[in-house]
C-alpha cells in the first residue's frame, strides 16, 4: 500500500500518454502551440507499463489515460489491453477532448476502457472555435453521442467555466442532464497551463454556479461515491443525468487526494498544482527493476504535498504546461 505522510491512500495513477493535442484551448496552450517534445523524450508504452506494474504491486488499482489528447497517440488499444492484463488493475478510464472519440469508442471499450470523461467548454460552435482554436464542435458532440451508445459504465462531460468566455452557457449546460444520462461537471478555472490567461476575476466559484442555475430547480444531493473523485454530485428534479461540481480554487479537496500523475516525459508529478516532480525516465532507461521502481514510488508518495497553496500564491502552478500533465 502507498500511504503518504497525511495518511492518504494513493491508489490512482494518471498517465499523460502524449503532449500532443489536436485542439489549442486558449487557457491551456499558447496560440501557436507549445514546443513539442522530441519523440525520444516521451515514454514508450513499454516504459509506462513497467511503472504501472510497479504501481499495481504497491496497491494502485485505478489508472486514467490523459494527454495532451490521448487519442492522437498511435497504438492506444493495444496499450490498453496490456494495462488491463496487469494483476491488480481494476479500473481503467480515459479523459479525452472527444474530437476523435466517435471513430474510436467501440475499440476503446472492447480493449478495456470502462469510463470516459469528455471535455467540452461550449455548446455553441463559434464559441467552441474561439476557445479551442479549432472548428470541431460537431465532432466532439458526435463523440459524446457515440460514447453514450457504445455502453461505457459512465460518460462524464467536463466544463471549465471561465467568466466572460462561457459562463453565459451555464443554464444550457445544466439542462443537458434533463435528457442525457451523463454526469455534467462544472470545474473551477485553475491557474494551470497558460497562466497569463488566468485571473481571479475569471474564476466562477461553484457557489456562484449553483446560484445561477437555481431557476432549474432545487439541487438534489447524491451520496458521495469514491468513484466521484473530487466532484460533489447532485441531480435536478426529473433529470436523467447528474451534475458534478469540482471546486479546486474555492474549496479544495486535497485532504482526500488519492492520486499521482506521470507526465508524457516520465516525471511523477506529486500534485497537479505544484511543480514538485520526480524523474522516472532516467531510472527506467538506466534499467531500474520493478523493485527499484516500487522504491521510487514510495519515495514520491512520502514527498506528496499535503495540499495546494493557491490561496497563498496564485501562480504557484505556473508550470511547464498543462498539456504534458493531463489535468
Ligand atoms: P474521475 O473521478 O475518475 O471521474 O475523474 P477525475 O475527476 O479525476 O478526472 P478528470 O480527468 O475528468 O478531471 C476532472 C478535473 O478535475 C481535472 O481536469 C481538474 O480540473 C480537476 N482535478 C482532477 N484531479 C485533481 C487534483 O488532483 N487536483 C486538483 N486541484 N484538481 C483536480
Ligand atoms: N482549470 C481547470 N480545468 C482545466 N483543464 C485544463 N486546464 C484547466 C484549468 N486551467 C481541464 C480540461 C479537461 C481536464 C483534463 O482538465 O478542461 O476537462
Ligand atoms: Fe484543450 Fe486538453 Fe488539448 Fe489542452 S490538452 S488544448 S485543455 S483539449
Amino acid at each position: 500500500m502507498l500511504i503518504d505522510p497525511f495518511r492518504r491512500h494513493i491508489t490512482y495513477l494518471r498517465l499523460s500518454v502524449t503532449d500532443r493535442c489536436n485542439l489549442r484551448c486558449r487557457y491551456c496552450m499558447p496560440e501557436h502551440g507549445v514546443a513539442k517534445l522530441d519523440h525520444n523524450d516521451i515514454l514508450t508504452y513499454e516504459e509506462f507499463l513497467r511503472v504501472v506494474t510497479a504501481a499495481a504491486s504497491e496497491g494502485m488499482t485505478k489508472i486514467r489515460l490523459t494527454g495532451g489528447e490521448p487519442l492522437v497517440r498511435r497504438g492506444l488499444p493495444d496499450f490498453i489491453r496490456e494495462i488491463v492484463s496487469i494483476p491488480g488493475i481494476l479500473d481503467l478510464r480515459l479523459t479525452t477532448n472527444g474530437v476523435l472519440l466517435a471513430g474510436q469508442a467501440s475499440e476503446l471499450l472492447t480493449a478495456g476502457i470502462k469510463r470516459v470523461n469528455i471535455s467540452l467548454d461550449s455548446l455553441n460552435r463559434e464559441t467552441f472555435r474561439q476557445i479551442t482554436g479549432r472548428d470541431e464542435f460537431e465532432s466532439v458532440w458526435r463523440g459524446i453521442q457515440k460514447a453514450l451508445e457504445t455502453g461505457f459504465d459512465k460518460v462524464k462531460v467536463n466544463v471549465v467555466i471561465i467568466r466572460g468566455t462561457n459562463d453565459h452557457e451555464l443554464m444550457s449546460f445544466a439542462r443537458l442532464i434533463e435528457n442525457l444520462p451523463i454526469e455534467l461537471r462544472f470545474i473551477e478555472f485553475m491557474p494551470l497551463g497558460r497562466v497569463d490567461f488566468w485571473s481571479r476575476e475569471r474564476v466562477v466559484s461553484v457557489q456562484e454556479i449553483k446560484d445561477r442555475i437555481r431557476p432549474l430547480g432545487e439541487l438534489i444531493s447524491k451520496s458521495h461515491l469514491d468513484s466521484d473523485g473530487p466532484a460533489r454530485v447532485y441531480t435536478l428534479p426529473g433529470a436523467v443525468g447528474t451534475l458534478g461540481f469540482i471546486s479546486p480554487v474555492t474549496d479544495h479537496f486535497c485532504e482526500t487526494c488519492n492520486r499521482l500523475r506521470l507526465t508524457a516525459d516520465g516525471k511523477l508529478r506529486l500534485c497537479l498544482l505544484s511543480n514538485r516532480e520526480m524523474d522516472l525516465r532516467g531510472p527506467l532507461r538506466d534499467g531500474a527493476t520493478i523493485e527499484e521502481l516500487k522504491g521510487l514510488l514510495k519515495e514520491a508518495v512520502n514527498n506528496k504535498p499535503g495540499r495546494h497553496l493557491l490561496d497563498q500564491d496564485a501562480h504557484s502552478a505556473d508550470s511547464r504546461g498543462m498539456s504534458l500533465i493531463g489535468g
